[in-house]
């Protein structure tokens, strides 16, 4: 079962490169997030998700770990960290950091040990075949590197090879199955990475790439969803509060099978989640559903989302963000009224959701040079715009020792001025997630009906417990058979009118309506 906090929960991600640099080196540090656990908390979230800390070459932004357990330096000390979830906790919020399980940096010792050629602890701890002539079939691999006779396969990136958690289905000796000794040991090493946060102070993680641990896998996955049953159970047996979500995109799986508290529904090209922000290409065609002028319908999203929300509604959260360190920026296609009626959606759906700083304040995409592996990716890891001062108050340092440039443009959005803004995206966050947390009947997950959601009208409505949403994302006034006698209203974009036993949406508007 799911921890109780999280019915409550609302997360903002933060890339801690990027946040809030405290000692001025330029690049953001634990201190500088410590400094803004109190914007966090009045935007109205209550928990942060960070992503990776620890010590790393940094060849995928520190999604290749050289050391479980010790801190990348450049965000300051343990006991930096250790005082940013006390901060946290003090505030009543909740700090999740990044548990990367499939694969390690290829320098972490238990990679140099194992590319060894005599054998040692950790001669399996990846996954290597039995001599270089063997080479694995539709998986990456790696020859040539190591002094050991034998090839070693990739998780994602070249500098990521892959942990040894075994194979489902095994065709040849070297794939160990998934019960064997070594591949034991691997899971309980992970366990240990995670009690080793949770004892300094962390309240969970987000688990990267969390399918990917048992290779040859059959399509549900039951290889990887032993693993979790075995490790999760492990851990929640001394820290029943301790939560997680992980990057799937399966939610059955995930959390029906895996044991996973939350799964995120991530942006993939032409998915559910995809249509509703980021559905163009580089021809100038956007057909994303909140775009004002598109034709797409919410029935696209509702397909992929209801039958796995209703698998799983009643174990676990299955999540919606604004966006992540992944993907393009929400604001890329966006403009400030197609955010608002998006987020209104996105924050008053069930499950947890999930804010990637600077959405709040729609920050923009910059084409920029990859760094750290980010490729395309690191357009939307600048640094958060504060204010109209250097460096948009993220740094004191000279703006060429910035880890990556800020917005430069004119109308760079900051908090600053956001804050100032009665209408700004900002406030309109703030106001969303007021009512979220004030109204019961968002902290219960299992109540979404959808009222109206035809293919006539881009227009939809849908009810949570005594709440009723409603909500019309094009350009022009629209019409839904839907009541709104006796009913009040507690959040509103533009305006919408009773009309006998229908009601009338303007352009482009959202209401939310207690009955
Ligand atoms: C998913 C992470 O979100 C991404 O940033 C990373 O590059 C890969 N996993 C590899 O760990």
């Amino acid at each position: 079962m799911a921890a109780e906090w999280l019915k409550r929960a609302v997360f903002y991600e933060i890339y801690p490169q990027s946040f809030m640099d405290a000692d001025g080196d330029g690049i953001g540090d634990f201190n500088g997030i410590t400094e803004k656990l109190d914007y966090i908390r009045e935007l109205g979230c209550n928990a942060i998700w960070m992503n990776p800390c620890f010590d790393s070459p940094f060849r995928d932004a520190g999604y290749d770990v050289r050391d479980y357990k010790k801190v990348a330096a450049r965000y300051g000390t343990t006991e930096d960290l250790k005082r940013l979830f006390e901060e946290a906790h003090a505030r009543g919020m909740h700090i999740f950091l990044d548990l990367v399980p499939g694969h390690t940096s290829e320098e972490h010792r238990w990679f140099v040990e194992s590319g060894r050629k005599e054998h040692n602890e950790y001669s399996d701890r990846y996954i290597w075949t039995d001599n270089w002539m063997e080479r694995p079939e539709g998986i990456g691999y790696i020859a040539g590197e190591k002094e050991r006779d034998g090839v070693y396969i990739t998780n994602f990136f070249k500098c990521q090879p892959a942990l040894n958690y075994g194979f489902l289905n095994r065709t040849a000796d070297w794939q160990k199955p998934i019960d064997h000794p070594a591949c034991l040991a691997t899971r309980a090493a992970m366990a240990d990475v995670m009690r080793c946060w949770l004892d300094l102070g962390c309240d969970g993680f987000r688990v990267d790439m969390a399918d990917s641990l048992v290779k040859n896998d059959d399509e549900i996955k039951s290889g990887t969803c032993e693993v979790w049953r075995d490790i999760i159970g492990q851990v929640k047996k001394d820290y029943p509060d301790m939560a997680l979500v992980s990057e799937w995109n399966n939610p059955v799986s995930a959390i029906g099978r895996a044991g996973f508290d939350m799964d995120f529904f991530l942006d993939w090209t032409g998915n559910g989640y995809n249509l509703l922000m980021r559905d163009y290409d580089g021809t100038g065609r956007d057909d994303s559903f909140f775009k004002k002028d598109s034709a797409r319908h919410i029935t696209d999203f509702l397909d992929e989302y209801l039958p796995k929300y209703e698998a799983v509604k009643a174990q676990g959260f299955y999540c919606l963000i604004t966006g992540n360190h992944d993907t393009t920026r929400a604001a890329y296609n966006l403009d400030e009224r197609e955010l608002k009626l998006a987020y209104s959606f996105l924050l008053t759906m069930p499950g947890v959701p999930f804010i990637y700083y600077g959405d709040e304040i729609g920050m923009k995409y910059q084409v920029l040079p990859t760094k750290e592996g980010g490729y395309t990716r690191t357009g939307s890891r600048t640094p958060m715009q504060w204010d109209d001062s250097v460096n948009h108050g993220f740094s004191k340092a000279d703006p060429s020792a910035l880890y990556l440039p800020t917005d430069q443009s004119a109308d760079a959005p900051t908090v600053r001025a956001q804050q100032e803004r009665p209408d700004s995206l900002c406030r309109t966050v703030k106001e969303l997630l007021r009512v979220r947390r004030e109204q019961e009947a968002f902290a219960v997950h299992d109540n979404l009906k959808i009222l109206a959601a035809r293919q006539e009208e881009r227009s939809f409505a849908y009810e949570r417990g005594n709440l009723l949403m409603l909500c019309n994302p094009s350009g022009r006034e629209e019409r839904l058979a839907v009541d709104l006698s006796g009913t009040e209203r507690l959040y509103a974009v533009g305006s919408c009118r009773p009309d006998g036993s229908s009601c009338v949406l303007e352009a482009q508007s959202f209401a939310i309506c207690r009955k």
